[in-house]
């Protein structure tokens, strides 16, 4: 029977494992242990000093009071004016709201568009907030499976072997992605979109590591379509996570819905930071110069971790993880990431956070750290790995 004081079952989310370990990495650190944080998905550099003069500024000279629920007009023209950029996008800045980091932007953009029990598409792996969000508000993730063969990302196919009562109401994907990195290419960027629009799905494209590419750029989903939904944010190629400030593009006649939403549920999105977030476009030459530390980063980290012995690592196309199979060396991938904790001092995510199904066979780590520290956590994972190999 229910009692007055139940929980509700949709709080019942499970933990963020990143979270559990960088917890863990941080009492063993407050000890006086030495440790490297491979496991938090942030980069190692504060934000750069065009956004942190913006803030200074407006401290001293601006009431940080509320903005419209969509955002200040100059940080929405300013976004739209990216698009123009990068991408060759002719964007109505109408179409841009600033949100709370793009974790809010999920949140509304489910709330706009579906209604409880919907389904939506998720890729296995994948980020594990998506499925979570989705589950505290009464929709169903559909864990659609990605692994080598499929380069780690969804294809029309997909979409296809979920027909009749099994359909989507939407597909939610990230290129590049987390955890492998992987990115769609052009042509099955367009042809899923294709998919989507053609059985009525809604297409939400989470490009949020936009930027930090490093075989080629990548495309947004607005390049193919005005009714794909964008979910971004300042905090990957940024590096504004604390900041959370992050935005939406979306079709017109969604605009208004998601202005009620959030005004209901936000008020309106961080104010000192939206100011900052605009002068962060003027620094994408340093902030370009960062991912290429990132990407050096990237090979030294690789090579330590295939010390292991014949590891896989999805190709990382963006991003700033490794997802590599350890099969050879653990099917424990918690067990694993503790014991690699307790004995080095590296704190890696197991791959469990990602996949319920083959987690337990891989582990995540992010190379977005001053090189310093990779070189150190590189020498250290290669010894210790080297000595557990079979
Ligand atoms: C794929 C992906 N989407 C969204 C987020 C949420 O980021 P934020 O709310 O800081 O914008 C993250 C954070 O790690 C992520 O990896």
């Amino acid at each position: 029977m229910k009692t007055r004081l139940s929980l509700s079952t949709r709080g019942t989310v499970d933990s963020f494992l990143a979270m559990d370990v960088l917890a863990r990495a941080v009492d063993l650190e407050t000890k006086g242990h030495d440790i490297i944080h491979l496991e938090v998905g942030q980069p190692g550099g504060n934000a750069p000093d065009s956004v942190l003069d913006a803030a200074r500024h407006a401290l001293g000279k601006e009431r940080i009071g509320y903005t419209p629920a969509l955002g200040r007009p100059s940080l929405r023209a300013r976004i739209a004016r990216h698009y123009g950029e990068v991408y060759g996008v002719d964007l109505d800045p109408g179409r841009v709201i600033v949100t709370t980091g793009s974790s809010a932007g999920f949140v509304l953009t489910y709330l706009a568009v579906f209604d409880a029990g919907a389904r939506v598409g998720v890729t296995e792996p994948g980020y594990p907030a998506n499925r979570n969000i989705l589950k505290s508000l009464d929709l169903v993730p559909v864990p659609l499976r990605v692994g080598p063969k499929n380069r780690w990302q969804p294809g029309p196919a997909d979409l296809k072997a979920l027909d009749g009562a099994d359909a989507l109401d939407g597909l939610l994907i990230a290129s590049p992605a987390n955890p492998t990195g992987t990115m769609l290419k052009r042509d099955g960027f367009s042809s899923l979109i294709g998919s989507c629009a053609e059985s009525g799905t809604w297409f939400l494209s989470d490009e949020i590591y936009h930027g930090l590419t490093y075989t080629e750029p990548a495309a947004t989903a607005l390049e193919f379509s005005d009714d794909a939904i964008v979910i971004n944010s300042f905090s990957k190629y940024y590096c504004m996570t604390g900041w959370r400030i992050g935005w939406l593009v979306v079709p017109e006649r969604l605009v208004r819905v998601i202005e009620r939403l959030a005004q209901n549920l936000f008020i309106s999105p961080p104010t000192l930071s939206q100011i900052a977030a605009e002068a962060a476009f003027d620094a994408r030459p340093e902030l370009d110069a960062r991912k290429q530390v990132y990407a050096a980063n990237r090979d030294i980290l690789a090579q330590a971790v295939k010390a292991g012995g014949q590891v896989e690592i999805a190709p990382p196309d963006g991003a700033f993880y490794l997802y590599a199979d350890m099969r050879r060396l653990t099917n424990d991938s918690e067990g694993f990431t503790r014991t690699l904790l307790d004995e080095t001092g590296i704190a890696a995510t197991p791959g469990l956070d990602f996949d319920k199904t083959d987690g337990g066979l891989y582990l995540r780590f992010s190379f977005a750290e001053d090189p310093s520290v990779i070189r150190r956590a590189a020498d250290k994972l290669s010894r210790w790995l080297a000595a557990r190999a079979p």
